[in-house]
C-alpha cells in the first residue's frame, strides 16, 4: 500500500501555504528577520502544537506566520512545500494563502504575491509541478477588510484562480460575506469557503454555502452527513468536499474515517487533503495511509477519492481529462476496479 500511495498520481485542494511552515524553517526565518519565538529548537516548537479545537490550533499557526517578511521567504515557503509534495507524487496543487495575514503586519500584498508566483514557476519548470493559488479571506476580519483585499488582488488577477474564506467560524457566517463574494464571481473567481467540522451552527453555514454564496466548493462540510437534504443537493450539484483526515483528528479527536466512506458511497465527490502538514505533522500521502491503515481504506476508495480531486480541481477540462488517464493508466497496473 505504500508503493501505491507513493506512485499514485494526486491532486492536493486544501492546503495551507503558511501551514506548511516546517520547525527548522520557522526558526531559521525568525533568525534572518530578527523575530524573538518563544520555542528555540524544532523539537520545542512541536511539543508546542498542542491543539484540540479550532482556536487553539489558530492561535500556533497566527504565531508561525510573524516569521514570514520577504519576498525570499514566501518564495522558499512556497518552494519547499512543492517540492515535498512532488516527491510525494502530488502532479497538482491549489494551495490556500491568507494575504490580510500578512498585510496587518506591514507586509506589502506584492512581496507576498511575487515570492510565491515565483516558486509556482520554479516548481513547474523544475519539479513538473502544476499549481494554482486561492486567496482566502480571513472570517474573523470584517468584511470591509476583506474587500479591500479583494481589490489588492486585481493586478495578480491571472495568478489567482479563486477566493475561499477561513480563519475562526464562531460567529462569522459565510452570509457576512455575500456581498465580496459576489464580486469575486463576477471577476470570474471560482468560490469555496471552510465549513470547519462541528462548528456552531455548522448546517446553516453550509446552507448558505450553497444557497446563498453559491460555492463551487466546500473545505470540510463533513457535517453535511446530518441533513439528507443538503447530501442530495452536494451531489446533484456536484459540489466537492475537501476534507482533511489528520487535521481533524488535531480538532476534533478523530480521523473521521467513517464519514469518509459514508461520503463515497453517496457519490459527494469528496477528497482527501493535508489542511496545515507542517502542524498536523503529516503531508498528503500520510493522511492517505492514515485511512489505510486505520480503517482499512482499499486501493478501489482511494482512486475513487483522488478521481473525484482530479474532477472538482479547478482546472480546464482538457487538463482535467488527462490527470484523469494519468490516474486510471496508473491504477490499471494495480488492476484497480471502478469503486460503486
Ligand atoms: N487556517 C489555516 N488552517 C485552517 C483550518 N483548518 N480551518 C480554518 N482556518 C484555517
Ligand atoms: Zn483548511
Amino acid at each position: 500500500m505504500h508503493e501505491f500511495i507513493a506512485g499514485l498520481p494526486k491532486a492536493e485542494l486544501h492546503v495551507h501555504l503558511e501551514g506548511t511552515l516546517e520547525p527548522e524553517h520557522c526558526l531559521a526565518l525568525a533568525q534572518r528577520n530578527g523575530i524573538p519565538l518563544e520555542h528555540k529548537t524544532p523539537e520545542a516548537l512541536i511539543r508546542s502544537y498542542d491543539f484540540c479545537d479550532l482556536p487553539s490550533f489558530l492561535k500556533v499557526y497566527y504565531s508561525g506566520i510573524r516569521v514570514l517578511v520577504t519576498e525570499l521567504d514566501f518564495f522558499e515557503l512556497a518552494f519547499r512545500y512543492f517540492q515535498r509534495a512532488a516527491s510525494d507524487g502530488v502532479v497538482y496543487v491549489e494551495a490556500f494563502f491568507d494575504p490580510q495575514a500578512h498585510t496587518v503586519r506591514g507586509i506589502p500584498f506584492e512581496v507576498m504575491m511575487n515570492g510565491i508566483h515565483r516558486a509556482q514557476c520554479e516548481a513547474r519548470a523544475v519539479l513538473g509541478l502544476e499549481s494554482n493559488l486561492i486567496l482566502c479571506f480571513l472570517r474573523d476580519q470584517s468584511a470591509e477588510s476583506a474587500a479591500e483585499h479583494l481589490a489588492m488582488s486585481v493586478p495578480f488577477r491571472e495568478w489567482i484562480v479563486g477566493v475561499g474564506l477561513d480563519s475562526d467560524e464562531k460567529n462569522n457566517p459565510p452570509s457576512k460575506f455575500v456581498t465580496v463574494f459576489a464580486d469575486a464571481h463576477a471577476q470570474g473567481y471560482k468560490l469555496t469557503m471552510h465549513c470547519d467540522v462541528n462548528q456552531m451552527n455548522t448546517l446553516d453555514h453550509i446552507r448558505e454555502c450553497l444557497d446563498l454564496i453559491k460555492v463551487d466548493r466546500i473545505d470540510h462540510g463533513l457535517n453535511c452527513l446530518e441533513d439528507e437534504q443538503l447530501c442530495n443537493a452536494l451531489v446533484e450539484r456536484g459540489i466537492g468536499l475537501t476534507i482533511c483526515p489528520v487535521s481533524n483528528r488535531f480538532v476534533v479527536q478523530s480521523l473521521t474515517s467513517d464519514a469518509i466512506r459514508t461520503m463515497l458511497r453517496k457519490g459527494i465527490k469528496v477528497t482527501v487533503n493535508s489542511d496545515d502538514p507542517a502542524y498536523f505533522r503529516a503531508y498528503i500521502n500520510e493522511n492517505l495511509m492514515a485511512l489505510i491503515d486505520e480503517a482499512g481504506f482499499t486501493k478501489e476508495e482511494i482512486k475513487q477519492l483522488m478521481t473525484n480531486a482530479f474532477e472538482i480541481a479547478w482546472l480546464p477540462d482538457a487538463r482535467k481529462a488527462r490527470y484523469l488517464q494519468q490516474l486510471e493508466q496508473y491504477a490499471a497496473k494495480y488492476a484497480i476496479t471502478d469503486f460503486c
